[in-house]
């Protein structure tokens, strides 16, 4: 790997091989993490005169930024690199870069830099501070580059994020994760946990509060075993309170929380901070004990109700939402019984869906999985309609009810997009401003989505 290098010769090289300011694309599949992580990139590239451009066609810079969670989205990511063949050999100047979870898959890096030879750079997110003189060492070398196997994680703070805008900021607060669930490839690509001075943290969430953002989003795969590892004596309760004691009128929110490290203390710090959103992601993934056994989830289904109980009795008014994984190997129509009482029981604001899917290298994938595909589908669906049924019963009792609610999108004249506590959308009439809190009276819920007015 070439030394790091100064910025400006590196804006310049790219200058004068683009014949003029490069435009870069990004496009980011996946979580959030991922989103901050684009946005880093376009941060640092934009320090090297790029101009950010919003379709592949007419960039110079395509970067991919990929996810490896489930087998659809790596389909997805070779159908879209499959496309831009074409692209490439009509501009062969362009510059096409693959990094994310996915190519931390040894197959997968050997399939794209073997069959998918227009592309130019592979690389490792986990090194986002590499990525200019990656650009500049493709350009020289003018062969593909393979930077997929480095990990220098020096490398990763003090970057400043180009925040896409929007309304909601997100703020990593740890990268990796240490918990090896057994069907999660995470643990695999993005590596082992490690948490962010939380000086950085602060400085970049006040950087946040600074542009004027309202709803500020913590970032981890497990931010509920924030701080191990660091030198600092801070724990995730810690740090909450840290950031809630910030001045200034916003939420503060953050995703994942794992049930087997959600404290008392983080309860109780969310009951003590009115700036805390009143909502958990606590995901469960199965109601069935046989289940998360063998998912390695390291709870019982008793013990994350009793979770749930105890985060209601020390932060009023608090809503879950959770993922769930349908047709785990050897899932059977008890197992999945168990899982809708669970539903049942918890009531979810929201859930998030997902059929199970095989990941190399995961010790899920050697599990016998028999249950036919339709059956796993027909699952989901059931859950879905559960689901609808118990949003429905919830949003129907907040009609009459005053809630407060951050306008996040002009749709219309007297129109507005807003999301409430517990991050549900709500469409909103009246007069509000953009990236503003407001009081909205909830009038009706139709078409699966509530409806307000701006009091
Ligand atoms: N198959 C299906 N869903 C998965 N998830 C993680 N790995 C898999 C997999 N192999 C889901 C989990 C996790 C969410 C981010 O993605 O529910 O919480
Ligand atoms: Fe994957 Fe489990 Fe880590 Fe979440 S906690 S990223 S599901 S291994």
């Amino acid at each position: 790997m070439s030394q790091e290098r100064n910025n400006r010769e590196i804006s310049s090289a790219l200058r004068a091989h683009f014949g003029r300011a490069p435009r870069v694309f990004i496009r980011t599949f996946g979580c959030q993490q991922n989103v901050s992580d684009s946005e880093r990139m376009l941060g640092l590239l934009e320090g090297l005169d790029c101009e950010a451009c919003c379709e592949a066609e007419g960039a110079d810079i395509i970067i991919f930024n990929t996810c490896a969670v489930r087998e659809h989205a790596e389909d997805r990511v070779f159908g879209n690199i499959g496309r831009l063949k074409a692209l490439k050999s009509e501009r062969p100047e362009l510059l096409l870069c693959v990094g994310g979870c996915m190519v931390q898959q040894e197959h997968i890096a050997k399939k794209l830099l073997e069959s998918y030879p227009y592309v130019d750079i592979v690389f490792n997110t986990n090194e986002l501070g590499r990525l200019p003189s990656l650009l500049a060492e493709r350009l020289e070398k003018n062969t593909p580059l393979d930077a997929h196997g480095c990990c220098d994680w020096s490398m990763r703070e003090g970057l400043k994020p180009r925040r896409e805008g929007g309304f909601r900021a997100f703020v990593p607060i740890m990268y990796g994760c240490d918990n090896f669930c057994s069907y999660c490839v995470v643990p695999l690509v993005r590596g082992r946990e490690r948490s962010r001075n939380s000086e950085h943290i602060i400085a970049e969430f006040k950087a946040a509060l600074g542009e004027g953002y309202r709803d500020i989003m913590l970032l981890g795969q497990n931010v509920n075993s924030y701080g191990k590892g660091l030198d600092e004596d801070i724990n995730f309760a810690g740090l909450l309170r840290k950031l809630a004691s910030l001045e200034g009128d916003f939420t503060l929110r953050f995703m994942t929380s794992h049930p087997k490290d959600a404290t008392r203390e983080l309860f109780e710090v969310m009951g003590a901070f009115p700036k805390i959103a009143p909502h958990i992601h606590l995901p469960v993934q199965s109601g069935s004990d046989r289940i998360l056994r063998l998912m390695n989830r390291r709870y019982s289904s008793e013990g994350y109700l009793r979770l749930t109980e105890e985060a209601r009795a020390l932060v009023p008014g608090i809503t879950f939402s959770s993922d769930i994984i349908v047709g785990f190997p050897g899932e059977t129509r008890e197992d999945f019984d168990a899982t809708l009482r669970l539903i049942r029981e918890v009531r979810f604001a929201s859930l998030f869906t997902f059929i199970y899917s095989k990941r190399e290298g995961t010790p899920a994938a050697k599990m016998p999985d028999d249950t036919a595909h339709k059956t796993k589908a027909r699952r989901l669906a059931e859950i879905l309609d559960i689901q609808e049924e118990i949003a429905a019963e919830r949003e129907n009792a907040l009609v009459g009810s005053v809630q407060r609610a951050l306008v996040v999108e002009r749709l219309g004249e007297v129109l507005y997009e807003g999301r409430l506590w517990d991050n549900n959308s709500i469409a909103l009439e009246g007069s509000g401003a953009v990236g503003e809190f407001a009081q909205a009276e909830i009038l009706s819920r139709t078409k699966k989505r509530l409806f307000g007015r701006i009091v």
